[in-house]
C-alpha cells in the first residue's frame, strides 16, 4: 500500500478538469488543491490554527532550508515536521532540487549530486539524490519529491536533454533508497524545458519507475503562458489517471484555473504570501496595492466578497495604515486574505467541476479579475 492514494470523483463535462481526493496518513485533501508554502516550517505569519481558518488542507515545506537550519535530525527528534510545527494535516516537502539551483549558491552539478554554498553562511554542502531522500525521511512529510534539476528558461535543447536524462537517473536512485513507502509517498518530477519531445521522453522514463504520483517541474520560470500550456497539453495525457498530478511552483489565479482545466490536481506557490508581505492583495476585481494613497479613506474591506477574518473585521484604510507604519498585523492580514482568496478560488473550481461548468467559471472569473 502506498502512503498516498488518489480517488477520482468526477471529470468536468466542459473541460478536462478532475475533481478528486488524495488520502494520506495525515488525512485527505480535496483536489484540485492549492498548497500554501511554509519554507521554514511555517507559512510566514500564519499559525496552524489560522491556516485551518482559511481552510488550508495541505501545506508544502522545503528540504533545502530545513536541512540548513535547524537540521533534519532536530526535526526528526521533534516528531517530524508535523510534531515540530504543530500541523496535523498533510504535508509535502520539495526535494531541494529547485532551491539549490535557484538560490544562487550552486557550484557544480555532477552525476553524483550537487555542490552548493549555503545561503546563510556561505559554507559548502553536497546533496545527492540519496541524501535528499534521507533528509526528507527525517522530515516525515506525507509526500516527498525526487531530487531533480530545474533548468532555467530559455535553455538550449542539448542541455535540457542531458539534464532530464540525469534527472531520470536521479529519480531511480531516489526510488531505490526510499523504503518506507507506507509512511511517505515519493513523487517523480517531469522535466524537459519547453521542448515537447523532451517532456514526452521525461514522462516515459519516469513512468517506468512507477511512482505513486507525478509532478511537472521546470515551468513558470519565465516562459510565456502559451508555452507552459503546450507543455501541460503534451505531458498530462501521458500520466496515469489513477495517480495525482502536481504542477510545481504555480499559483497565479490564471495558471491555477488553466492548470486545473488541463487535468492538474495539485499546485503550490509563494505568490499569495509573498505579495501579501509587500502589500498587494488579490480581489475578485483584480489586484490592489493597499499602500496606495487612494485607499487612505477607503473604509470598505480589502475584498467585499471575501469571507476571511481580515475582510470581515478591518478596512482598507486601517490595513494601509498598519503596513505604512510597519506594524506586523498589517502583513499578517494581507497574507491571511490572499491565502483565503486562493483557497476559496480552488473551492469554487472544485464546485464548478462537480457541476460541469468550469469553462463558464473561467470566463466569468477573468472578465472580472482581468
Ligand atoms: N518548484 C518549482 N519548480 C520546481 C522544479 O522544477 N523542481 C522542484 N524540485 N521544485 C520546483
Ligand atoms: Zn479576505
Amino acid at each position: 500500500m502506498a502512503a498516498v492514494k488518489y480517488e477520482l470523483i468526477k471529470t468536468c463535462g466542459q473541460t478536462g478538469a478532475r475533481l478528486g481526493r488524495v488520502h494520506t496518513p495525515h488525512g485527505s485533501f480535496d483536489t484540485p488543491a492549492f498548497m500554501p508554502v511554509g519554507t521554514q516550517a511555517t507559512v510566514k505569519g500564519m499559525s496552524p490554527a489560522e491556516l485551518k481558518d482559511v481552510e488550508a488542507q495541505i501545506i508544502l515545506s522545503n528540504t533545502y532550508h530545513l536541512y540548513m537550519r535547524p537540521g533534519s535530525d532536530i526535526v526528526r527528534e521533534a516528531g517530524g515536521l508535523h510534531g515540530f510545527m504543530g500541523w496535523d494535516r498533510p504535508i509535502l516537502t520539495d526535494s531541494g532540487g529547485f532551491q539549490v539551483f535557484s538560490l544562487g549558491g550552486m557550484r557544480s552539478i555532477k552525476e553524483e549530486g550537487v555542490t552548493f554554498k549555503s545561503h546563510i553562511d556561505g559554507s559548502s554542502h553536497f546533496i545527492s539524490p540519496e541524501r535528499a531522500i534521507e533528509i526528507q525521511n527525517d522530515l516525515g512529510a506525507d509526500i516527498i519529491m525526487a531530487f531533480d534539476e530545474c533548468i532555467p528558461y530559455p535553455c538550449d535543447y542539448n542541455y535540457a536533454k542531458n539534464s532530464l536524462e540525469r534527472t531520470s537517473r536521479w529519480a531511480k536512485r531516489c526510488r531505490d533508497v526510499h523504503s518506507d513507502t507506507e509512511r511517505q509517498s515519493l513523487f517523480g518530477i517531469v522535466q524537459g524545458g519547453t521542448f515537447k519531445d523532451l517532456r514526452v521522453q521525461s514522462a516515459n522514463e519516469l513512468l517506468e519507475l512507477d511512482f505513486p504520483g507525478y509532478a511537472i517541474g521546470g515551468l513558470s520560470v519565465g516562459e510565456p503562458a502559451a508555452e507552459m500550456y503546450d507543455m501541460l497539453d503534451v505531458t498530462v495525457p501521458l500520466l496515469p489517471g489513477d495517480k495525482p498530478r502536481y504542477l510545481m511552483g504555480v499559483g497565479s489565479p490564471d495558471y491555477l484555473i488553466e492548470g486545473s482545466i488541463r487535468g492538474i490536481d495539485m499546485f503550490d506557490c509563494v505568490l499569495p504570501t509573498r505579495i501579501g508581505r509587500n502589500g498587494t492583495v488579490m480581489t475578485g476585481a483584480g489586484r490592489i496595492i493597499i499602500r496606495d494613497a487612494k485607499y487612505a479613506r477607503d473604509y470598505s474591506p480589502m475584498d467585499p466578497e471575501c469571507d476571511c477574518y481580515a475582510c470581515k473585521n478591518f478596512t482598507r484604510s486601517y490595513i494601509r495604515h498598519l503596513i505604512k507604519a510597519g506594524e506586523v498585523l498589517g502583513i499578517r492580514l494581507t497574507t491571511w486574505h490572499n491565502l483565503r482568496f486562493l483557497l476559496n478560488l480552488m473551492k469554487n473550481v472544485r464546485e464548478a467541476i462537480s457541476e460541469d461548468r468550469l469553462g463558464d467559471f473561467r470566463n466569468k472569473f477573468f472578465s472580472a479579475f482581468g
